[in-house]
């Protein structure tokens, strides 16, 4: 595959619509697996990891249909509860398979999931979670096989909100018998879309407390049902935060603010200016942004870890020096020796990177580690003098699916 190449050192000037989320869409569509029904799906992002989930849904006897950005998946017939190794160790979102095809047939059989190398990503809560459900569980290798005669609604305290156990145990909920509660639950907004759907399909969900506790009564089935994936705000926080690398002013359509809180602020902080309307961003960045002295990357609401990599993109080129802590994986500063090669000064102390603004970044060879971080590759080379060319692409379209467009109608040069 041939590398990215972007000329750069240019502001941006232009405006582009905003993908549906990757990270709202995978859920939906493991959760498609409960409805006796079709689901439709609308604003479906064309990435690579849509693609690897619908091929789990065929395997699993899923009737699955994709034309442009709409989805539909008959899921009347479920023929096997075995998840193929291939496609499950190609992303992490597989693993809510496991609480989808359980709530749906009590059993399933997946091997450990893969996904980005950004850290450990061990799933203890998850399998805890459906313990307390009354599922048993049995270790073969690296297959992973859990079933039960009865799946009882629980009460479940979470120990860290964790995005993915949040998931897995709605999805084993919504089907179980009785209730279900989910004390101390992620309160990422892929988490409300995902209820949001369940609930347009016939389930039966509250969110309490600013979605830190979700009640879960078990229905006896799902309907189909048409739904509307979300913007993704980590896409459009991409751009924004390319933008304060570049500099220059830029507007998203059909994304909301609203998700981009803590982002915003930090762009703020910047000395970007963001104007929020009904449904768009605008952003005119300043010519040189300026440092952070401190930010850490934390649940939802607080400043997302999906956005780190992009932010050390716009600060490595900010006046003065900034301190991001990276608290939610460990292994997430894999684009600093690339970001390096390109003149930025960035030292990792253990969990922090001290990022000292440099006046500019210049162009060169790099190669992309993992998804956000190649993103982030490409937000510095649109600041960076001259051209870079970013390899290990296939990382990138794993969460974007018209980068090249996107850049280009924002006045990059791709
Ligand atoms: C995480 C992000 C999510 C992002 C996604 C994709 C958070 C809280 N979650 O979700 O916003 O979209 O990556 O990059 O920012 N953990 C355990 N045991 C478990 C489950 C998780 O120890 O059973 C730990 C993880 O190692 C990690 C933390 O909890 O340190 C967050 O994990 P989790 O939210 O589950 O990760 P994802 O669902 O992958």
């Amino acid at each position: 595959m041939d590398p990215i190449h972007i000329c750069g050192g240019y502001s941006l000037d232009g405006e582009t619509w905003v993908q549906g989320s990757k990270n709202a869409v995978l859920p939906i569509l493991a959760a498609a697996v409960l409805t006796d029904g079709i689901t439709t799906l609308t604003h479906c992002p064309r990435i690579a990891d849509v693609h690897c989930m619908l091929r789990l849904l065929r395997s699993i006897g899923c009737m699955v249909e994709w034309t442009d950005g709409r989805i539909v998946i008959d899921a009347r017939q479920i023929t096997s509860v075995s998840l193929p190794e291939e496609y499950v160790t190609r992303m992490r979102s597989s693993v809510i398979l496991m609480g989808a095809v359980l709530g749906r047939k009590r059993r399933v059989t997946i091997s450990y999931p893969g996904g980005c190398v950004i850290g450990k990503r061990p799933i203890d809560m998850h399998l805890k979670a459906f313990s307390h459900m009354g599922v048993q569980l049995c270790e073969n290798g690296n297959a992973l096989t859990a079933w039960t005669k009865r799946l009882v609604g629980s009460e479940i305290a979470l120990p860290f909100p964790s995005v993915g156990a949040t998931e897995n145990v709605i999805l084993a909920s919504v089907l179980a018998e009785g209730e279900s509660v989910i004390r101390g639950a992620a309160r990422e907004p892929e988490i409300e879309a995902l209820c949001d759907f369940l609930v347009c399909a016939g389930a039966d969900i509250v969110r309490e407390e600013d979605g830190g506790t979700i009640r879960i009564r078990g229905v006896e089935r799902l309907h189909s049902c048409t739904y509307r994936i979300p913007a993704d705000r980590i896409v459009a926080g991409t751009y924004l935060l390319g933008c304060m690398a570049a500099g220059g002013r830029i507007r998203l359509r059909g994304t909301d603010a609203g998700a981009l809180g803590a982002v915003l602020d930090t762009i703020r902080q910047m000395g970007g200016e963001c104007e929020c309307g009904a449904a768009e961003i605008t952003l005119t960045a300043p010519e040189r942004p300026r440092a952070v002295p401190y930010i850490r990357t934390a649940v939802y609401p607080g400043y997302p870890t999906d956005l780190q990599s992009q932010l050390l993109a716009a600060l490595a080129v900010a006046d003065g020096d900034s301190v991001v802590e990276e608290t939610i994986f460990e292994n997430r500063y894999r684009v600093v020796p690339e970001l390096c090669k390109m003149g930025a000064d960035i030292q990792i102390e253990e969990k922090k990177a001290v990022i000292r603004g440099v006046r500019e970044l210049r162009g060169c060879a790099v190669t992309a580690q993992e998804l956000r971080g190649g993103a982030a590759l490409c937000m510095a080379a649109l600041a960076a003098k001259g051209d870079t060319y970013i390899g290990n692409r296939h990382f990138i379209d794993r969460g974007y699916e018209a980068l090249e467009t996107d850049i280009r109608s924002l006045g990059g040069r791709i």
